[in-house]
């Protein structure tokens, strides 16, 4: 069944909805300084930020920053049955590619196409061309471990990785949704791309409502299964891994993006320093309460376990701020 959302707005606005603009002023510009933007701008660098901290990301299997280097990257990805090209410095899910197999020199690509060794050359090419990046600068292609989905997300994930998004304000993860592939996302978990947004409570890691372009569902468009009530696994590490990103990049307000390996389990797929919107949307609840209560509290809370009881009880579904 859907709903149309614009029902809800006007709701929405009484409900404390953050707009970009206040998002800049009050929480981007205040509490990211420009010189750490870096950090996260660029997926290699977050990377290996992580890896330095013992935070689990996606295996890096590969970086090609010049044509040259493409003849090394086809003899690397001999060794690999299935991985993930994305362009470092890329957003939105432009310009990812996720090969799920080979078929003789052939790659598979998740909608079962194949695609030549010339083909992922030229896609890798246009990454490096900067086709893709931010600003349309020359980038890096990372190539990558392809994310195995954790099972409890077989019937609501439509082909690719469902990701996790936590909204984290001084280490207090705020809010947070679960973004669900479809097949009009094309495997990737990219609202803009049609992915299905669905709220999670913070206290308990259950999914909550869900929106899909600008309609709330309640089932998934394309396995018919219910979104709303499903618990995301290792949920207390998750939390964990967000709060934690304070530390590890120094940005006040900030996205943290993970996705759930069934054999790794929590994994960092990328930071934001500038996170959208719409996770209010998916939550139908607005952020700014809670970042004005994060705002007046931070300093009394001592370290990540302190922050995520704060979270937990704060922050809990159903209760009103
Ligand atoms: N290593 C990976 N394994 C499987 N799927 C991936 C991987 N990396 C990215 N994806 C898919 O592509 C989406 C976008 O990837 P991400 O790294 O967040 O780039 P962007 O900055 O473009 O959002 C993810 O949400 C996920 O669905
Ligand atoms: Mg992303």
């Amino acid at each position: 069944m859907k709903i149309p959302l614009i029902h809800t707005c006007k709701r929405l606005k009484e409900r404390g909805v953050v707009g970009i603009n206040r998002r800049n002023a009050e929480y981007t510009l205040k509490y990211n300084k420009r010189k750490l933007y870096p950090l996260v701008d660029d997926k290699l660098r977050t990377k290996q930020l992580a890896i330095l901290e013992d935070i689990a990301v996606p295996d890096l299997y590969d970086v090609v920053e010049s044509q040259a280097q493409k003849k090394e990257m086809l003899d690397i990805l001999k060794y690999y049955n299935d991985f993930v090209i994305k362009p470092a410095r890329g957003s939105g899910g432009n310009g990812i590619l996720v090969i799920s197999g080979k078929s003789k020199d052939m790659f598979r690509k998740l909608n079962g196409v194949l695609m030549a060794p010339e083909e992922l050359n030229y896609h890798v090419s246009k990454i490096i061309s900067g086709m893709y990046s931010l600003g349309g600068h020359p980038d890096k292609a990372l190539i990558e471990y392809k994310v195995q989905f954790d099972p409890v997300f077989e019937v609501i994930s439509y082909l690719g990785v469902p990701d996790i998004r936590v909204i984290v304000l001084f280490g207090v993860p705020v809010m947070s949704m679960v973004r669900l592939p479809t097949r009009l996302s094309d495997g990737k978990a990219n609202l803009h791309q049609g992915a299905i947004g669905a709220g999670i409570d913070i206290a308990t890691g259950k999914t909550l409502t869900a929106v899909w372009r600008n309609d709330i569902i309640y089932e998934h468009p394309d396995t018919g299964y219910p979104v709303s009530g499903i618990t995301i696994p290792s949920w207390d590490i998750l939390l964990t891994i967000s709060a934690k990103c304070f530390e590890l990049t120094g940005l006040g307000y900030l996205g943290v993006d993970i996705v759930l390996d069934k054999k790794l389990g929590p994994l960092i797929l990328e930071l934001n320093a500038r996170p959208g919107l719409n996770i209010q949307i998916a939550n139908q609840t607005g952020l700014l309460k809670r970042l004005e209560m994060v705002e007046k509290h931070y300093k009394d809370l001592k370290n990540v376990t302190e922050r995520i009881d704060f979270a937990k009880q704060n922050f809990a579904h159903g209760k009103i701020i």
